[in-house]
């Protein structure tokens, strides 16, 4: 049987914060969410484009519990004060997705603190702001942190000594994959740390294969790829709802389309590049991605 929305247990009761709540997957996984009965926080940079999604949920919802909390991943200040804010008014979150992503910009740009511009907000950005809500995450009885990677992992070699293209060539495509790989390492590093811990809190990931949303933006072609031969965002927030909500889920179970080479259907549990499920690097990636952001994971309380 295909997984659906139908299936999707009740939400009531639950905290979710999306990040990129306000367009393609990051909107209609909130809004399945919402419409599952948690209350969803939509963690988006834009006022007006936050103000405009929760509007949008509201009108197809009109019981929904749709709040906004400002988050520009490309900025640690951003991010540490909306952990913070997180921290002052809620007692426990019980799905962080981190999907917010954007996707190889034809040049090279830095975040405010100075990280390349795809890895700082794919990975380093979810890297902490997951950090810093792991404290309210351990709160709830069953949490999950859902990590959105992508296809393009299989080809992004993450270069510890390099990770912000400060001594290479940019090379978009590259990066990209670089910071997809690094989503798929820190996802299963976390998990592998939050059992360590004998925190109750699993991390998952996903992947939404390739569906139609701005994020193709800069890459010559994709709108008619998108029209002819892309899932629309209903049917790519799939794995990402699977992975956050579907009781049989374990941690460091990654989930994706299940038909053509993965870029489309309903989802099913997936694998990945060996490289990305090396604990190795990913300790590496997690001791580099703890210098670079500043943050380390508290211990955890039981
Ligand atoms: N669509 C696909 O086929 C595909 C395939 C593989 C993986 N993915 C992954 O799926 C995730 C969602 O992408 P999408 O396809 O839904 O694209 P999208 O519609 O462009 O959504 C991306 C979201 O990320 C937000 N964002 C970008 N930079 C941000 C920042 N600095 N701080 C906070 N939010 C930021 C965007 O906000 P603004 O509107 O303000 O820019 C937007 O809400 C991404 O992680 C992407 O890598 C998508």
């Amino acid at each position: 049987m295909n997984w659906t929305r139908a299936q999707i247990p009740d939400q009531s009761g639950r905290l979710a914060i999306v990040t990129g709540a306000n367009s393609g997957i990051g909107f209609v996984t909130a809004e399945i969410l919402a419409s599952k009965g948690a209350r969803v926080i939509l963690a988006c940079r834009n006022q007006a484009r936050a103000e405009a999604a929760q509007s949008r949920i509201l009108q197809n919802i009109p019981s929904a519990e749709i709040e906004i909390g400002i988050l520009d991943l490309s900025s640690l200040a951003s991010i540490e004060a909306f952990a913070k804010r997180t921290l002052d008014t809620e007692s426990q979150v019980d799905l962080l997705i981190n999907n917010a992503g954007i996707m190889m910009p034809p040049v090279r740009t830095e975040t405010a603190d100075g990280f390349e511009m795809q890895v700082g907000v794919n990975h380093l950005g979810h890297f902490s702001l997951t950090l810093q809500l792991l404290p309210l995450l351990n709160n709830a009885p069953a949490a999950r942190v859902v990590t959105v990677s992508s296809l393009a992992h299989y080809k992004g070699r993450v270069n510890l000594g390099d990770l912000n293209y400060k001594h290479r060539r940019y090379w978009r495509i590259a990066s990209y994959g670089q910071s997809k790989r690094a989503n798929l390492l820190f996802s299963f590093e976390l998990n592998r740390r939050l059992r360590a811990a004998g925190a109750r809190t699993i991390a998952t990931a996903a992947h939404p294969g390739w569906t139609s949303t701005g994020l193709q933006r800069h890459i010559p072609g994709a709108r008619l790829f998108n029209a002819l031969v892309a899932m629309q965002p209903a049917q790519g927030a799939l794995p990402t709802l699977r992975a956050a909500t579907d009781l049989a889920a374990r941690g460091a179970d990654y989930f994706g389309p299940k038909g053509l080479t993965g870029t489309r259907g309903y989802p099913v549990i997936v694998g990945c590049a060996s490289a990305a499920k090396d604990p190795a690097s990913a300790a590496k990636l997690w001791l580099l991605s703890e210098d670079l952001t500043g943050q380390r994971m508290t211990a955890i309380e039981s």
